[in-house]
This record gives structure tokens, C-alpha cells and sequence, in this order.
């Protein structure tokens, strides 16, 4: 796992995003894997940037992404169908034909799952997967105690999801209890992952995920078991790590042990 440190939430978003631009400029018809939730909305920012530079062009990238919520109509503003559009997709080139987030009304979610799954692999597979962290340790929904080798399912919000979710809605009763989500086993398939973290808040789970042990019990720990997982953590969510010489990135982003 490679850990870059940031100094800020700024710096962390423009990495992230800087990454994001270097696989679609290799591969302009590649797989962007999403997220939603606080922290990407930074980098969807410098993406947009690029994009009205002139610099980005999507037209061609395919994007899955990593859950949506049960019972929410995609034109409730806090579906992550709408979070998408509202703070990436609109505002970008992309096919709207090729977005895909799954359907949180879908009548049969098991044959939703897997024709989500079979589309992931239909498109060639996920060449890059963004990836935010709960304060429970989950990456998309994968709750604490998700198999390491699942797929893409309904799941049950954990509580702290719930509450952490909370001040998105008008009260925690609104936040709803299921979710679909890729597993962690679909996530572990995607060529490339992309962590990203900020705050104080994520600095016990950060540590926990990069420098404790593998466990079903904070999923973000399966990083550990790919070949190419990138995370990128501003200093705040850093401040806990304590075992290793990570690479921090300095104002001018030379990398300095
Ligand atoms: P956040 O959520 O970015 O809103 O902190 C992260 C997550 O739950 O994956």
C-alpha cells in the first residue's frame, strides 16, 4: 500500500484528482469506479477543473458506482444518483449512458447485483476505484463484519454509519437503514484503488486500516491485499500512524521521507 500524505484537505483532493487524470489521459476510454459521501467532493471539484481547462475530456469513460441507498428515488437529494450528478456529472463531459449507480428502487435487488456485477466486468473491469472511509471502517457499505470476498448485495447500515450519515438528512430517523453496495471482493478486483481520508475524525480508523491487521471487522483493511492500493490522507487523519516513514508531500509536492 502506498500512504501519501497531504498537509491539507485541498492538497489531499488535488492528489487525488491528479491521480484520477493521469489513468483517463493514459486510457480515455477507461473505468472510473466513484464514491460519494464529504470527502470526495474536493477532488470531483478538480476534476471539473481540468474538464473546463480543457485538459480532461470524458466522453468515453465509463463510471460505476460504489452503493446507493435502498428506498431513495434518484431524484431525492440525498440519493447518491443525484449526489453524482449534482457534484460531478453535470458539470462534465461524460455519456450519461455510460454512468451507472445502482438502483436503490430496483423491485429484485439480488437480480439487480448481479447484473450490476456483470456489467462491471461487461465494461472490462475498474481500472481505478475511488474509495472514502467510514469512521467504522467501511469502504462503500461494507459494514463491519462484510466477508472480504463479498459482492455486490443489499447490506444493513451499520448504527455509527447511521448517525455519521445523519447530517446529511433532516434526522438521523430519515437516514435510510439498507443499502446497495459493490463487496469487498468487487472492490479487490479494480486495477487500481484510491483511498482518500481527511480530518482528525479518520485518524484512529487510518491508522487502525493501514498498520493493524487484515479484519472483516474494518474492511478498508482488504487494501492490504492488493497489489496496487494508493492511499491519500491529509495530516490530520496521518496523525496516528506510527510505524512506518511515509512519504509526505511538501508545498512544492517534492516527496520527503
Ligand atoms: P465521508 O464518508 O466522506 O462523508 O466521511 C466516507 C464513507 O462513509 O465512505
Amino acid at each position: 500500500m502506498e500512504v501519501i500524505i497531504m498537509k491539507d484537505y485541498n492538497a489531499m483532493s488535488k492528489k487525488a484528482a491528479e491521480i484520477i487524470k493521469s489513468v483517463v489521459l493514459r486510457k480515455p476510454n477507461c473505468v472510473l469506479g466513484l464514491a460519494t459521501g464529504g470527502t470526495p467532493v474536493g477532488t470531483y471539484k478538480e476534476l471539473i477543473k481540468f474538464h473546463k481547462e480543457g485538459k480532461l475530456d470524458f466522453s468515453k469513460v465509463i463510471t460505476f458506482n460504489l452503493d446507493e441507498y435502498i428506498s431513495l428515488p434518484k431524484t431525492h437529494d440525498q440519493s447518491y444518483f443525484y449526489f453524482m450528478h449534482d457534484n460531478l456529472f453535470n458539470h462534465i463531459n461524460v455519456n450519461p449512458e455510460n454512468v451507472h449507480v445502482p438502483d436503490g428502487m430496483a423491485e429484485d435487488v439480488e437480480t439487480f447485483c448481479k447484473w450490476y456485477e456483470d456489467e462491471i466486468k461487461k465494461a472490462g473491469g475498474v481500472d481505478v476505484q475511488l474509495l472514502g472511509i467510514g469512521s467504522d471502517g467501511h469502504i462503500a457499505f461494507n459494514e463491519p463484519g462484510s466477508s472480504l470476498a463479498s459482492r455486490t448485495r443489499m447490506k444493513t447500515l451499520d448504527e455509527q454509519t447511521i448517525k455519521d450519515n445523519a447530517r446529511f438528512f433532516k434526522s438521523e430517523a430519515e437516514v435510510p437503514r439498507y443499502a446497495i453496495t459493490m463487496g469487498v471482493g468487487t472492490i479487490l478486483e479494480s486495477k487500481e484503488l484510491l483511498l482518500i481520508a481527511n480530518g482528525k475524525k479518520k485518524a484512529d480508523v487510518c491508522a487502525e486500516f493501514i498498520e493493524g491487521p487484515i479484519t472483516s471487522q474494518i474492511t478498508a483493511s482488504a487494501l492490504q491485499l492488493h497489489p496496487k492500493a494508493i492511499v491519500v490522507l491529509d495530516e490530520e487523519a496521518a496523525s496516528k500512524l506510527k510505524k512506518y516513514n511515509y512519504y509526505k508531500w511538501v508545498y512544492e509536492n517534492k516527496p520527503k521521507k
